[in-house]
């Protein structure tokens, strides 16, 4: 049997829930079709944090490089641990360490959800660059605390950067619908979002088959909203893709229906594959978590293994969890029973 060897961090409060529930889902999945998946379960979290003072051991990056793919849930506890320590401390540096640099981010509506909006046949692809721009961590502070402190945060675009995340969305297209939306702002950010622009004509002579778009950032939020019917594939840098996703996870009926896959294209390192949302502490440890996103991600982790088949599975078990309505209604099951449902789908 064919053993994929999977590093699972489940992190911070439902982000343990969602795990466990996407791991059962996947290795089902897997077994259904003649894979066998290991998991080394990595407890790291803010509580690793308050007992060490480290998110992750040192070496954890090294440690997570042998494995095949990365399964996380979610980290955060800003009541205890500052975010800008946590997130800096654990799911940033994986991003950026394993040239993560595009972040997947697929939004539509399962059958039988009812998202906000009139609109329910839209089909949105939002490619989110993931190693750089806004999350650059370039910038500093002077003059703390006084009258005259300056806090400057610096976004950093590079050729490579902007490139290979624009022609990884340009290869997606090819793939679905054939849409490409480029979205900047420039006509705020003169220096950026001006060179975005530029690279995107280049490639956009190279992929002739393909239809480009430009948009704003804040054309493309109402557009979503208004119109998301309109839209295939979307590329957005870091910060703005970050917006865009929660907007999408809204519209797709909540942040319970989002999934992400954080993608080295060039399969130097793992990839790691984790719902959009976050650790949710308004409502951790109760047991009322939507595990579908986690499971989604599952999904794509099991495309991203070559494990098309299982892949399938699973989508297909959500499907038919929520045509049923389990699942459907946000904040209405519980984590365990729509674990169990799309378990009882996956037909084995
Ligand atoms: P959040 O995504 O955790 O929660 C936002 C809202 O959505 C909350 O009301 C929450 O209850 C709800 N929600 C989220 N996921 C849900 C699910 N699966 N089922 C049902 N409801 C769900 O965002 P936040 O509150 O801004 O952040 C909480 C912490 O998580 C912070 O520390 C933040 O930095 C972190 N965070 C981490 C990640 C990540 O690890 N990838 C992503 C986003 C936020
Ligand atoms: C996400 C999250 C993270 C991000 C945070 C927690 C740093 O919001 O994965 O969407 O902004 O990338
Ligand atoms: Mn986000």
């Amino acid at each position: 049997m064919r053993t994929h060897r999977i590093a699972v961090i489940p992190g911070d409060g439902i982000g343990v829930d969602v795990t466990r529930a996407a791991w059962e889902v996947v290795a089902k999945a897997g077994a259904a079709e003649g894979a066998g998946f290991e998991g080394t379960w990595f407890d790291w979290s803010c509580e690793t944090y308050l007992a060490t003072g480290r998110m992750m051991p040192e070496g954890g990056i090294e440690t997570l490089r042998g494995f095949d793919a990365i399964l996380l849930g979610a980290v955060g506890w800003p009541a205890k641990v500052p975010d800008s320590v946590s997130l800096h401390g654990l799911l940033l540096p994986i991003r950026k360490a394993f040239v993560q640099y595009a972040n997947i981010r697929p939004h539509r509506l399962l059958p039988g959800v009812s998202g906000p909006l009139k609109a329910q046949n839209f089909d949105i692809l939002c490619i989110r660059e993931n190693t750089e721009g806004e999350y650059s961590g370039a910038g500093g502070r002077v003059h703390q605390g006084t009258r005259d402190e300056v806090a400057v945060e610096t976004s950093i675009f590079t050729r490579t950067g902007v490139e290979r995340i624009l022609r990884f969305g340009f290869e997606q297209a090819r793939m679905r619908r054939k849409k490409l939306a480029s979205v900047t702002k420039s006509n705020a950010q003169k220096y950026s979002m001006t060179f975005w622009d530029e690279v995107t004509d280049q490639l956009a002579g190279e992929y002739s088959d393909v239809d480009v778009t430009r948009y704003h950032i804040d054309a493309m939020a109402a557009r979503m909203v208004i119109a998301p019917e309109s839209l295939d594939v979307v590329v957005a840098s870091n910060l703005f893709g970050d917006i865009l996703t929660d907007l999408g996870a809204a519209i797709q009926g909540g942040l319970g229906f989002a999934a992400s896959a954080n993608i080295n294209p060039d399969r130097s390192a793992p990839s790691m594959f984790e719902p959009v949302h976050g650790s949710a502490p308004d409502i951790a440890h109760q047991g009322i978590a939507n595990p579908m996103a986690a499971i989604w991600s599952g999904a794509m982790m099991l495309e991203h293994l070559g494990e098309g088949a299982a892949a399938s599975r699973v989508m297909a078990a959500l499907e038919a969890t929520t045509a049923a309505g389990i699942g459907a209604t946000p904040g209405r099951d519980r984590t365990d029973a729509i674990t169990k449902a799309v378990l009882g789908n996956l037909g084995v």
